[in-house]
């Protein structure tokens, strides 16, 4: 039920409110950083969503424009603008989802890690300010490397009293979304039958995709495992190389976040079958972040779903012990960015 685009279900939602002035239901979301790359298209697509009553956009500059031109689409959310840290509790007050873009993007020759130093000081400081004035919030960290930038914000939130693991996700959806087309391409079939878990986390060889759990009964030989696996896995350098230059995936991003966003909303408002992949604090490996496939609830993550790593293949077996050494430094590596601040 959760599968498929959001898109299709946002319209059918919105021809029954026939774009009435009230929204079929009263969300508040924030994005942070939504003046760029992801940040306008994510906004745009959010403004379809019919159960959203508030778009609350936020960045250090460029929002006004994009918050003026937004508010004329005929949809019922009202857009607001805030700019500048003063402006950044006004924003979260009252917010139900936060989503964070905010900070920099790849360029070719560059892996998720070395934008660690500059965007780990962005998220600690976003996520300070969300802990303030919105610590009920479901929080959304899009912000590379997310290995790293999740489990900063998880520390952050501990600091400040108010850690819901249950409400906090590193957004992996990109990597469904990858999977799925790449998989619907090259066994031609129909893209709303195919539904690809990715486990692990969102960088490089961390990113698992299970193919043997592949929904869609298909089978595969070995060298299409280990094609598909790697194009999933360098599907951001794909995006990265040919943008150039100019940063790396931002509309394809924009569409996996609102699926993520539209899923937590429909969670938040009764629907009990809402299924995402999501890296999440996790107790189904021995590392304490873990993307897998979650179910989602009014208040956050209902349950875990175990069953997609059990009875892996013996190449998905030998692909999660290799991605271990390195999720593991990585979550480290953002736990003591945090712990070792004065
Ligand atoms: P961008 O540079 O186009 O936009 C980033 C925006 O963040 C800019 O508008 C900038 O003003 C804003 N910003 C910077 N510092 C800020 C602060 N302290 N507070 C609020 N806003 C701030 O970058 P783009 O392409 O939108 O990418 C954003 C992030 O998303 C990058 O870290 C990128 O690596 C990551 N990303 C994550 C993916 C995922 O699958 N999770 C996929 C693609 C990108």
């Amino acid at each position: 039920a959760l599968r498929g685009s959001f898109v299709p279900k946002a319209e059918k939602a919105n021809q029954r409110s026939h774009y009435g002035l009230q929204p079929l239901a009263s969300y508040k979301v924030a994005i942070l950083g939504a003046a760029g790359g992801i940040g306008q298209p994510l906004a745009l697509l959010i403004k379809m969503s019919p159960l959203v009553s508030a778009l609350k956009l936020y960045d250090i500059a460029n929002v006004k424009g994009v918050a003026a031109d937004l508010g004329h689409c005929n949809t019922p959310s009202q857009v607001q603008d805030f700019t500048g840290a003063s402006e950044l509790g006004n924003c979260l007050k009252g917010v139900n989802v936060v989503v964070i873009p905010a900070g920099v993007p790849r360029k070719p020759g560059m892996t998720r890690d070395d934008l660690f130093n500059i965007n780990a000081n962005i998220v600690k400081t976003l996520v300070e300010a969300v802990a303030d004035n919105c610590p009920d919030a479901f929080i959304h960290i899009i912000s590379n490397p997310v290995n790293s930038t999740v489990p900063i914000a998880a520390e952050v939130l501990k600091q400040k009293g108010v850690y819901d693991p249950k409400k906090l996700f590193g957004v992996t959806t990109l990597d469904v979304v990858r999977a799925n087309t790449f998989v619907a391409q090259k066994k031609n079939l129909k893209l709303i039958d195919v539904d690809v878990p990715v486990v692990g986390g969102h960088a490089g060889i961390t990113i698992l995709p299970l193919l043997s759990k592949t929904k869609a009964s298909v089978s595969f030989t070995d060298e299409e495992v280990e094609q598909l696996t790697v194009r999933i896995q360098n599907a951001g350098t794909e995006v990265v190389e040919a943008k150039a230059g100019a940063g790396s995936a931002t509309l394809s991003m924009a569409y996996a976040a609102a699926r993520f966003v539209e899923s937590s909303l429909r969670a938040l408002d009764g629907d009990g079958d809402v299924y995402e992949c999501s890296f999440v604090q996790s107790d189904l490996t021995d590392l304490p972040f873990f993307a897998s496939r979650i179910k989602l609830g009014r208040k956050g993550i209902e349950a875990l779903i175990p069953s997609d790593l059990q009875g892996l293949s013996e190449y998905e077996e030998k692909a999660l012990e290799a991605l271990k050494p390195e999720l593991k430094a990585s979550i480290e590596k953002g736990i003591a960015f945090v712990q070792k601040q004065p």
